[in-house]
């Protein structure tokens, strides 16, 4: 078992790469080596999201793949199907793709070790297959198996699962209720990161923002009091968290960003649309207007914050006027940087089921045209610093010698010349060149 080699690959969002991060703990843990490529591992871990059609067939096409490397090598690989597409889709995955020996929905990764232990004694076994929504369960597992960790920017997941129902969104049904883990095993977790050398924590939730865990004295913590304790923690250079959901912004956490020193200046902040039926058909439980009044009290306590958006055009029943009402709000609020996607029909939710979709052409007329829109608020917010100073906190060694690459507070990537021992530190770095993607910049 010792020389058993393991690769995880993952598609989707934070909240996959973290629990592929803990799978990974888990496997280490239990004796096992990571492989530094898919075709060398004696393991694959497919950790799949099912947010889009598209991101579904990139891993039937990879499961694909997988079938040739063994076909050509004669090579037996265990194959493990996890995540969010695994939960929604395994008769599926065992249909199209037989060589799969496990199929793990997201509330159950906590199992890797076992469940590859149990494949590997008994080869001929049937396929397993685990589905628990038990979120408690999973969470107090993956901590006893932490094994440490040495980025200088780390996922912390907080809360998981969702209570809402976005009528074209799957994550519900994947992911399960809505669960927040207590207070104190964040705090360890925070501190054991920071002891390991992390320098920054991103805390992850699907609704961040609704955060309400379980204190030492039964008292509920909401998001911003967990800030103002994590901003304790002894050698932690930044926090931030993703993704907040509009409903829930109020005003202590609008204060948690005038008070908290490390809490970056930025926010994710997804509007979905701008037009108020299709907000409502969405379910989202905002206006247009509710929208604009959140970004108005988070600039009124913190006025630099930068924020960043997720947008769907094509959502069934939308009219050119109703994307209008989403190019509108874009415009004012000016984005420091937004992600826009074409509605995809997910098979069980709501907007599926709407008889009015729109066709795909003008879908993609309606993205091309918001993308540059976005793309124009980047390009306009990366130039307002040319000639100006930025906190970096430098994460890792550039593509090029002597070259580091670090992120600022308001999430942009910038890059400068200077020793990688600097990797891990913060500084003031004045800003000379700006793509609309990423800066470079000078140490001062
Ligand atoms: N919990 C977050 C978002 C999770 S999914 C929130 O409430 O905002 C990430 C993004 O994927 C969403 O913000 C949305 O823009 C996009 N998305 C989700 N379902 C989609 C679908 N069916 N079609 C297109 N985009 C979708
Ligand atoms: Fe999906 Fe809406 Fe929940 Fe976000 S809030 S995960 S978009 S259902
Ligand atoms: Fe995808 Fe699941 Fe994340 S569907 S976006 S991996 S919550």
């Amino acid at each position: 078992m010792a020389f058993m080699r393991f690769f995880i690959k993952s598609y989707g969002c934070q909240m996959n790469l973290y629990d592929s991060r803990r799978m990974a703990d888990a496997l280490a843990c239990a004796g096992y080596e990571t492989s530094a490529d898919l075709e060398n591992a004696d393991v694959v871990i497919l950790n799949t999201c099912s947010i889009r059609d598209r991101v579904d067939e990139k891993v039937f096409s990879d499961l694909g793949r997988l079938r040739v490397i063994m076909e050509k090598s004669s090579k037996d690989i265990l194959i493990v199907v996890a995540g969010c597409m695994a939960q929604l889709r395994s008769k599926d995955i065992l249909r199209r793709a037989p060589q799969v020996n496990a199929i793990l929905g997201p509330q159950n990764i906590h199992k890797i070790a076992v469940v590859i232990d149990d494949l590997i004694k008994n080869r001929a076994m049937d396929i397993i297959v685990t589905m628990s929504m038990d979120t408690g369960g999973k969470f107090q597992s993956l901590f006893a198996n932490a094994c440490g960790r040495e980025s200088v920017s780390e996922y912390l997941t907080i809360q998981e699962g969702c209570n809402n129902c976005c009528t074209y969104c799957i994550v519900p049904f994947t992911r399960g209720r809505e669960f927040s883990r207590s207070v104190s095993d964040i705090l360890e977790e925070a501190r054991n990161l920071v002891a390991s050398g992390v320098r920054e924590i991103m805390l992850l939730g699907q609704n961040v923002n609704s955060y309400s865990g379980g204190n030492f004295d039964k008292q509920k913590f909401s998001l911003a009091h967990l800030l103002f304790e994590l901003a304790n923690i002894n050698g932690l250079k930044r926090l931030r968290y993703i993704t907040s959901h509009p409903k829930y912004v109020d005003q202590d956490i609008a204060r948690a960003h005038r008070e908290i020193e490390i809490l970056a200046p930025s926010l994710h902040l997804p509007a979905q649309s701008g037009s108020n039926s299709i907000l409502k058909e969405m379910n989202r439980g905002y206006t247009q207007d509710e929208y604009l009044r959140c970004i108005d009290l988070l600039r009124s306590y913190r006025p630099d914050i930068a924020f960043s958006s997720d947008f769907i055009v094509g959502f069934p029943g939308e009219t050119d006027w109703d994307f209008e009402q989403t190019l509108k709000l874009a415009k004012k609020v000016r984005y420091a940087q937004a992600y826009s996607f074409k509605f995809s029909p997910r098979p069980g939710t709501a907007a599926a089921q709407m008889d009015n979709q729109i066709p795909e052409k003008i879908k993609s007329e309606r993205l091309l045209i918001l993308q540059k829109l976005l793309n124009d608020q980047q390009t306009e917010f990366n130039k307002s610093f040319e000639g100006s100073q930025l906190n970096v906190l430098f994460t890792k060694e550039g593509k090029h010698k002597k070259q580091i690459v670090g992120r600022s507070e308001y999430s942009q990537s910038v890059s400068v010349y200077a020793n990688t021992t600097f990797v891990g530190d913060m500084a003031r770095v004045r800003i000379t060149e700006v793509a609309s993607h990423s800066l470079v910049g000078m140490l001062e």
